[in-house]
């Protein structure tokens, strides 16, 4: 059992001896997202001054159940879009000027809910391998009234409160205007009825003389 875990130990220290210094770490382990949102998940990995770009490798995949589905693919400082999955055709662009740097950054566009799971970037060098994983979680868009849709939304509604008024009105207006009528027609047709009229108010009374 002791032999077991020094050896272990010691298979651990031979293999950051021959890896080196090369790290590849991630500026976030988890992210969170909404359906058809963006994200920009980002690897960082430690550059060597003297090394050309052509020895670079990069590999990202969604580590999937059944298979992994490959996110980016870069081939001796090329990528190579054949590579990738077609879950994420369209939707992954890289940032080239910050690989020089270090940085893998693949802005992922239109998030579905199948996106989610845990990725890994592995990253090849002349001077060292390793990779790395970080999690995403892509979570339907059902809470839509409290995310940030509203201020589009408050525009619309409020010409819809307008129109509601201005429709309200409207139709009080010829409500108004039938009522009116019908009490025209009906004082005009019988005249003698204008004693019940007269206890309930002036208001509602048509002028005599129109009679
Ligand atoms: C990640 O690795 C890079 C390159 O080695 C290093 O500059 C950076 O400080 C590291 N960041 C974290 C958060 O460990
Ligand atoms: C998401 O990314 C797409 C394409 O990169 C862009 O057209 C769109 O404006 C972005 N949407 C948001 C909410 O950032
Ligand atoms: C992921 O979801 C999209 C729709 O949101 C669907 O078209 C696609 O087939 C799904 N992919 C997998 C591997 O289930
Ligand atoms: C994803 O996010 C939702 C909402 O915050 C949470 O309920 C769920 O547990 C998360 N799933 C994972 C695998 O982290």
């Amino acid at each position: 059992m002791e032999k077991m875990i020094c050896s272990i130990l010691l298979l651990l220290s031979l293999t950051s001896c021959v890896s080196g210094s090369f790290v590849v770490n991630v500026t976030q382990t988890s992210y969170q997202a909404e359906e058809n949102h963006n994200i920009t998940l980002e690897w960082m990995f430690t550059t060597s001054t003297g090394s050309s770009p052509n020895s670079l490798f990069i590999f990202c995949e969604l580590l999937a159940d059944l298979k992994p589905l490959v996110l980016f693919h870069l081939h001796e400082g090329v990528e190579v879009p054949e590579s990738q999955d077609k879950q994420f055709t369209g939707r992954v662009r890289w940032d080239k000027d910050v690989l020089r740097e270090g940085r893998i950054r693949l802005h992922m566009s239109r998030l579905r809910i199948n996106d989610s799971g845990v990725y890994r970037c592995e990253v090849l060098t002349g001077y060292g391998t390793s990779s790395r994983i970080c999690r995403l979680n892509v979570t339907a868009a059902a809470d839509e009234p409290n995310s940030p849709t509203p201020t589009m939304r408050t525009q619309p509604e409020s010409r819809g409160w307008i129109g509601l008024y201005v429709g309200l009105t409207a139709a009080l207006l010829v409500l108004c205007a039938g009522l009116s009528g019908l009490y025209f027609t009906f004082f005009h047709k019988s005249t003698g009825n204008r004693g019940n009229c007269g206890s309930e108010g002036r208001g509602g009374c048509p002028p005599i003389e129109s009679s």
